[in-house]
Order: C-alpha cells, then sequence, then structure tokens
C-alpha cells in the first residue's frame, strides 16, 4: 500500500467464518497490512481493501480463502466479493456525522457544524476523511468516557488504532500533557494530523504511522495510561506487550470488544497481569478498563 490518496474504489470482502475469536484473529492476521475497515458480525468478517494489484478480486479471494483454510482448518469457509465506490463510503458516514455530547464535559462535532458549549465543556471538532472515529460508534464513545474518568492532568499517554485521531485528541483537551497515537492506515494518519491542527493540541499529539505488533509499541514507553479501541482478535495478542508498555499503577483502557467477547477478554488481560477496575457497556459493546499493577 502506497501513498496518502485514498483507491476510487474498494473491494468489500465478506468472509463467511465462525464467531471464534481465534478464527477471527487468525483471518484480520492474514489481512492485517491491506485490511480497513473491518466490521465483526455474527456469521461473518466484512472487510475493505483497496484493489489489489496485478489480479481479479475473484482471484485474490480465492488465494485468500485457500490460505484461510490451511491456517483455520474451516474447509466450509466462503468470501463473497463485491465493490464500493469511494464516494459512497465517504457520504454515508458524512450524513451520519452530528454534533454529539458524549458526557458531561466532552462535546464531538464536524468540523462543517458549529455547536454550541458551555463553559468548561472541551469541543473536539473532526473531519474524519475516511478513518474510523466520529463517536457514532458505541466503542468510540465508550473510550470517550472511559478517557473523561481517567486522563489526568500531564499524563504521558498511548493510543493504540488512533483512527482519526478522536481520542488522542479528546485526551489532550481533557488535559493530558503528551500523546502518542499509533496507527498503522497512513491515510487515517493523514486525517488525524489534520485533526490534530484543527483541535489545535499540535504541541501534545503527536501521530505516527506504524503497527502495534506483539513485539511492542513503536513509542517511547513507559505510558501513564493507554488507550486501544481495535477489535478483539487483534487485541488479545497485544495484551502483554500493552502491559509491558505501562507505568506500574498505569492504566489501559480496551474497546472494540462484543459483550459476549469480554469473558475472554478479563481472562485473558488476567493472564497478562493486568487488574480489571471497570466496564462500560452500550448496547452490544464492551469496553474495559484495567490497571497494571504498582
Ligand atoms: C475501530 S478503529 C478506532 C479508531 C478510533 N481510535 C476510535 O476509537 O474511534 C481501529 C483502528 O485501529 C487501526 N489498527 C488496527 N490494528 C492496528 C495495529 N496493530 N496497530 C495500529 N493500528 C491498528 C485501524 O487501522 C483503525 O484505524
Amino acid at each position: 500500500m502506497t501513498g496518502d490518496r485514498p483507491p476510487d474504489r474498494w473491494l468489500v470482502l465478506r468472509i463467511l467464518a465462525p464467531a471464534d475469536p481465534e478464527v477471527r484473529s487468525l483471518m484480520v492476521e492474514c489481512l492485517l497490512e491491506e485490511a480497513r475497515g473491518v466490521e465483526e458480525q455474527d456469521d461473518a468478517l466484512v472487510i475493505h481493501l483497496p484493489p489489489p494489484e496485478g489480479q481479479s478480486a475473484e482471484d485474490f479471494a480465492r488465494a485468500l480463502r485457500h490460505s484461510l483454510v490451511e491456517r483455520t482448518g474451516i474447509d466450509t469457509l466462503e468470501i463473497e466479493t463485491g465493490w464500493q465506490p469511494h464516494e459512497a463510503w465517504e457520504d454515508c458516514w458524512r450524513q451520519h456525522f452530528r454534533p454529539r455530547r458524549i458526557t458531561e464535559r466532552i462535546v464531538v462535532s464536524p468540523s462543517w457544524e458549529t455547536p454550541e458549549v458551555e463553559p468548561g465543556q472541551c469541543l473536539v471538532t473532526l473531519d474524519p476523511g475516511m478513518a474510523f472515529g466520529t463517536s457514532d460508534h458505541p466503542t468510540t464513545r465508550g473510550c470517550l468516557r472511559m478517557l473523561d474518568r481517567w486522563v489526568e492532568p500531564g499524563i504521558r499517554m498511548a493510543d493504540i488504532g488512533s483512527g482519526s485521531g478522536i481520542l488522542a485528541i479528546t485526551a489532550a483537551l481533557l488535559g493530558a500533557g503528551e500523546v502518542l497515537a499509533i496507527e498503522l492506515d497512513p491515510w487515517a494518519c493523514s486525517a488525524a494530523r489534520e485533526n490534530v491542527v484543527l483541535n489545535g493540541v499540535e504541541d501534545r499529539v503527536e501521530v505516527r504511522a506504524a503497527p502495534v505488533t506483539s513485539d511492542g509499541l513503536p513509542g517511547e514507553a513507559p505510558f501513564d495510561g493507554i488507550v486501544a479501541n481495535i477489535e478483539s482478535g487483534i487485541l488479545l495478542p497485544l495484551l502483554p506487550a500493552l502491559h509491558a508498555a505501562l507505568e506500574p499503577g498505569g492504566w489501559l483502557v480496551l474497546s472494540g470488544i462484543l459483550r459476549n467477547e469480554a469473558e475472554g477478554v478479563l481472562a485473558a488481560a488476567t493472564d497478562a497481569g493486568l487488574h480489571f477496575e471497570e466496564a462500560d457497556e452500550e448496547g452490544e459493546w464492551w469496553t474495559g478498563a484495567f490497571t497494571a499493577p504498582l
């Protein structure tokens, strides 16, 4: 994947496979470099990809199916292909993005609207481009509510999978002294950097284009707090690395987790040596806060 311009259209893959976290995690791993807009459904994973280079969508899907069947052992696995024009994608979220009050203190608004805010409220202004993170999704809102409770003035933080930069920017506006926003998608990073400037927090937020892997964070650990809104299939193998990147007593907020996955995440976080502190639930989504032992 090169350049910072999105393609004209997106290949949409619907991978029909069981909602088993290990299987899903393997699938996302196979597609990690290219996948964006990964959506977990009960019976399928829906993934948007740039058009494959030098081969048809069908050939790409056939080769992917072959490697997924080999890795998961599920030979009933099917992949449906489709296309979505880039404009359709952009138009879709623009229509849904309205100013929204998340907590007493946090209001999120698209850059093309000017909502009234009360004294003491923090207004997060965004033009997310094609990056995830408008506050329309319950996982983003769960993280914002947690940040409202856990961010303390002057702390050093990391935002893993920062998308539009919404969480990193909010943390800075709530008083974090330094926030490293890490995101593997270069297009999302471009949008996040613009949003950082839009909110006047460029002295406190750095956006870094890099993947977080189980080898560790591409940043200057340790941090006082880490927020990671990525799906649980990706998060689980990262837990030991996230714990290692925390100060003793530091906190970790995890989201992108379905309620029925929460038990598995709690067990994995405990195995990784983290203490569970509190949960936030909205619809079918679960967000958890954990701390590292002192
Ligand atoms: C669900 S979005 C969250 C965006 C934003 N933080 C929010 O809360 O709305 C997850 C983001 O994580 C990024 N991502 C997924 N795996 C990653 C990894 N291993 N390292 C860094 N970023 C990753 C994706 O590209 C995507 O932008």
